[in-house]
């Protein structure tokens, strides 16, 4: 239960409510949706029990585990985690705080922005400058003492009632926008129609964005399902407690869609314009009209730092266990280094938001897609026994879906992974190009 707990804390969180819906509004809505879902089905629930096989077999962390079945060579691959997992977490808890920024004006002011103007201007003063950088330093401060007090069952307590609350509130928002807004046909057609012709003519935008965002909100890529698997017993069935995970926040992703949608077509909204914003501008309309909007917003924004919370500490954890592992560092020492360099890299986020694009685009397009497929091709084709005997292990019976699942993982899963880093890869390096030497060049 501990072990479910803690993987449901880190696979939820703002991958799930920030990100994914200006990710599916960006990429055509439908056409999103369905690519993310296949790719989910298809290949992040196969690639999360890669990690979760190499974790229990070791019962150590990513790099001494790796190092462990592999031999040296591979504990480098330890070291893209590492990297990956400072970019991410830098943006990540800069995001995290301006969902706290929300939290404390609904405590102390309410929510009032309802034109599109006065929600962006609320946006952008939470988004950059002093506040954002207050914000993000007060978070990185509450995961690092998390981290170095040890204290991860208090968040596991935490993730019990943060989830069904989160349900819940998304759930009543939903049917809020089902009865309430004129427009939310709309935004079902444009979120539900996948219209194929699209995705015929994307697919090399859809592609790496879809696998970017699977990976990104199963917490994989990076190691962090292999720590947590370290400490799972040899009774459990992997693979059912990959279901409920990957059900869990599959479920709470798509559900965040039937909430922003129609509250983007109510605001005349063009959803593929919408950026890092979109949750923030939709949710605060809404506190701001629906009856009882500002305790509803309070608790939901309160709610969604927790599950940011139970995220971030899931990486620092990953990042402070490797500077106590490789360097015999003390753990309040690992912690508060690490917490230290996060914080620091995340600096320039708050002051422009070029710098959210540049991080995110690297960790999610490159990062995080070259790291799972490093481990699905270690599984699949270095320890391919070991990951087939760890994966049956206190099942009854598995019958042949276990070679299917290896034959997936080495063939298939693989080609895919190795088209989605390419075009994740390549659309980042035109984004370098044009975006971000643009800005450079003012
Ligand atoms: N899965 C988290 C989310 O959806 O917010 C983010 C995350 C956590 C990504 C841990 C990667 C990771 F290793």
């Amino acid at each position: 239960m501990g072990f479910i707990l803690a993987a449901v804390g880190s696979a939820v969180g703002l991958g799930n409510i920030w990100r994914f819906p200006f990710q599916a509004g960006a990429e055509g809505g439908a056409a999103f949706l369905f690519v993310y879902l296949g790719f989910i089905a298809l290949i992040g629930f196969p690639a999360i029990l890669v990690e979760f096989v190499i974790g229990r077999r070791t019962k150590r962390n990513p790099v001494g585990a790796l190092k462990e079945l592999g031999g040296d060579r591979w504990k480098y691959v330890g070291g893209i985690f590492v990297v990956t997992g400072f970019v991410l977490l830098s943006y990540y808890s800069v995001v995290a705080g301006w969902f706290f920024q929300y939290f404390i004006t609904g405590l102390f002011e309410g929510y009032t922005a309802t034109t599109p103007e006065e929600l962006g201007a609320a946006f952008g003063a939470a988004s950059s400058g002093t506040s954002a950088l207050l914000a993000h330093a007060a978070f990185m401060i509450a995961v690092t003492g998390i981290i170095v007090a040890g204290i991860r069952s208090g968040i596991e307590i935490a993730v019990k009632v943060m989830v069904p609350g989160i349900l819940f509130i998304l759930l009543g928002l939903a049917a809020y926008g089902a009865f309430a807004i004129p427009e939310a046909s709309q935004a079902y057609a444009y979120y539900l129609q996948p219209d194929f012709s699209v995705i015929a003519e994307n697919w090399q935008t859809l592609l790496p964005a879809a696998a970017g965002q699977a990976f990104f909100t199963l917490s994989l890529g990076m190691g962090v399902m292999i720590t947590y698997a370290s400490y799972l017993g040899e009774d459990r069935n992997l693979a059912e407690d990959a279901a409920v995970i990957v059900s869990l926040d599959t479920f709470i992703a798509v559900l965040v869609g039937f909430v922003v949608f129609p509250f983007i077509f109510q605001a005349g909204a063009d959803p593929t314009e919408v950026g890092p914003d979109a949750i923030f501008v939709s949710l605060a309309q809404a506190f701001a009209t629906i009856p009882g909007g500002r305790l509803l917003g309070v608790v939901f924004f309160g709610m969604v730092v927790i599950a940011a919370l139970s995220s971030a500490i899931s990486i620092l954890e990953m990042l402070a266990s490797y500077l106590i592992d490789e360097f015999k560092w003390e753990r309040p020492k690992a912690a508060a280094a690490a917490g230290l360099a996060v914080f620091v890299l995340g600096i320039p986020v708050t002051i422009d938001l070029v710098f959210l694009d540049l991080f995110d685009g690297l960790a999610d397009s490159v990062l995080l897609v070259l790291g799972a497929l490093l481990v699905v091709l270690f599984v699949g084709w270095v320890i391919p026994e070991d990951g087939l005997d760890e994966l049956t292990t206190g099942v009854e019976n598995i019958g042949s879906l276990g070679s299917i699942w290896l034959w997936a993982v080495r063939i298939p899963i693989a080609i895919v992974l190795v088209i989605s880093l390419y075009l994740g890869a390549t659309g980042y390096l035109e984004f370098l190009a044009d975006d971000f030497l643009g800005w450079l060049n003012g």
